[in-house]
């Protein structure tokens, strides 16, 4: 390990999320020599992130993030995921904290986003999913501000669905009947676990510099989902009544407004190319075995 002053810092937003947790969880993994901020509006809930070697929990809003900066400068890097909340919530989060770390010296900012229909169709595409827009939006603030003569590059990642999303309990179930209502038409998902590839690989690869990246490890209609679920694991996929996900579209616009995405034009991530990039890539079944919290044998 290099010497303390050496250490290079990350600062990991969402820590106690899925995305945010799946990061420090690959940073950890690599053994880069990274000291790793865990930021939380709630320290007490962290305490699991805090007794990880090399993590530090910070307590913290993204909204609000000089405080973050004072009290840990000199940062290197950034990971910055956004919540959806009310119109504007997460360019509330997401800007205020691409302005601190241009003022602070940091050298690499990563922002997860969503896909949009391909790596050319997501820069011009905001769709008409208003969570798909602001993270557009955020985009391409985060290229115009690092692009304009900034010491700070980017790497945008762009998941698909998550099939973390399946995990037992009722909201995988409402997932399997939300997905069913696509019928014939497949939906693309990625791992969240290699999503933390994808994100701790930015801060030490250079050929993730100012770069987006779509990011899927399968493609399935719910029958095909249901047959790799049965195959791996020897039991059916858990579901719910067929109309639930009927009813869940009706009821909250949002999630209407990107289902009729996903029929209309869908996630297209080249999911031959990224598994070429990156061999451990997740489909269906391996994330079923190596990730999921299904029962394994
Ligand atoms: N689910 C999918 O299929 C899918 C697909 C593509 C993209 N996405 C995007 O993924 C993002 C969510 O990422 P995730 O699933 O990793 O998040 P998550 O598991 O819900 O975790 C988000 C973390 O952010 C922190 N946070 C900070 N400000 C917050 C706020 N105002 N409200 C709620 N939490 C806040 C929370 O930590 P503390 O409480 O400790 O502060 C929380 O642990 C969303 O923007 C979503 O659109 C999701």
């Amino acid at each position: 390990m290099p010497p303390a002053s050496s250490v290079r810092k990350i600062l990991v937003t969402g820590a106690t999320g899925k995305q945010g947790g799946a990061v420090i969880e690959a940073l950890l993994v690599s053994q880069a020599p990274f000291q790793i901020l865990a930021l939380s509006r709630n320290a007490s809930r962290a305490q699991s992130l805090a007794s990880k070697p090399n993590v530090t929990v910070v307590q913290g809003d993204i909204s609000n993030p000089a405080s973050i900066f004072e009290a840990n400068n000199p940062i290197y890097g950034v990971f910055c995921v956004t919540v959806p909340g009310k119109k504007g919530a997460e360019e509330a989060q997401a800007k205020p904290l691409i302005d601190e770390s241009l003022k602070n010296g940091v050298e690499h900012f990563v922002f997860t986003s969503v896909e949009r229909g391909g790596t050319d169709r997501s820069e011009t595409n905001p769709t008409n999913v208003p969570h798909f827009i602001a993270k557009h939006r955020i985009e391409e603030y985060l290229k115009e501000k690092s692009d304009n003569g900034s010491k700070m590059s980017y790497t945008i990642l762009r998941p698909v669905a998550f099939m973390d999303n399946m995990n037992p309990g009722f909201l995988g179930k409402a997932f399997a009947s939300l997905w069913s209502t696509l019928g014939d038409k497949p939906l693309q998902l990625v791992s969240v676990r290699d999503i933390g590839l994808f994100g701790a690989r930015a801060f030490t690869d250079p050929s993730y510099k100012n770069r987006a990246i779509g990011m899927a490890g399968d493609e399935l209609t719910l029958a095909q989902g249901k047959k790799v679920f049965k195959e791996t694991m020897g039991f059916d996929m858990p579901e719910t009544y067929g109309f639930v996900g009927a009813a869940i579209r009706w009821i909250i616009a949002e999630v209407g407004l990107m289902f009729r995405f996903f029929e209309d034009e869908g996630y297209a991530v080249d999911i031959q190319a990224l598994r070429k990039e990156e061999p451990r890539l997740q489909d269906l079944s391996k994330w079923l075995k190596e990730s999921s919290k299904f029962p394994k044998e």
